[in-house]
């Protein structure tokens, strides 16, 4: 076993990371979607590869002093090990983001395990989104960087 690496995403990565999101979101993204996603200037697209194979992936927006998490997701037999915590530090600590001052995500009140993730990291809810899932309402989090030392 090789230590697990955060590293830029590679568009050879996309079939593992979709495979992951399907297996772990009610709304996965299409190809098209991944393929514009990853075009995008404003995005950071990071994945955890672990002996040669994608374990999971972040997406963050960044845009003027704002990050917003559009996705994460870790395999499902490679929960509970700290890689999810791992993405969103990387992504948070690459020069990327180094213009950020706030981090913002989506997160549907029923998803325990995330919301248990991000309260650990420190966001706070500041917000509601009705209907913003279609079937399920988001609450808004909120991550202040303000302050806080940068690694
Ligand atoms: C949410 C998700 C990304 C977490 O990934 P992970 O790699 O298992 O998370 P980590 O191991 O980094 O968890 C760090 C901490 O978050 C909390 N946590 C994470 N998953 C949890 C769960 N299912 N139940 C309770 N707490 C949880 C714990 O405090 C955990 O620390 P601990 O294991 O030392 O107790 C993963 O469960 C997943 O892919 N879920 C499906 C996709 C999804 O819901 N994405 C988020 C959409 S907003």
């Amino acid at each position: 076993m090789t230590e697990p690496l955060v590293r830029l995403i590679r568009p050879s990565d996309l079939p593992a990371v979709m495979e992951i999101t399907r297996r772990s979101l009610l709304r996965p993204w299409s190809e098209a979607v991944w393929r514009e996603e990853l075009a995008s200037p404003f995005g950071l697209y990071l994945v955890l590869e672990e002996d040669g194979g994608v374990s999971g992936h972040i997406g963050v927006k960044l845009i003027a002093d704002e990050a917003h998490i559009m996705t994460i997701a870790v395999r499902p037999e490679r929960r509970r090990r700290g890689f999810a915590r791992s993405l969103i530090e990387a992504a948070l600590a690459d020069p990327a983001s180094a213009g950020a001052r706030r981090v913002y995500l989506e997160v549907r009140p029923s998803n325990t395990g995330a919301r248990a993730l991000y309260d650990s990291l420190g966001f706070v809810e500041t917000g509601l989104r009705p209907a913003y899932y279609g079937d399920e309402d988001a609450l808004l989090m909120t991550l202040d960087l303000r302050n806080r030392p940068r690694r």
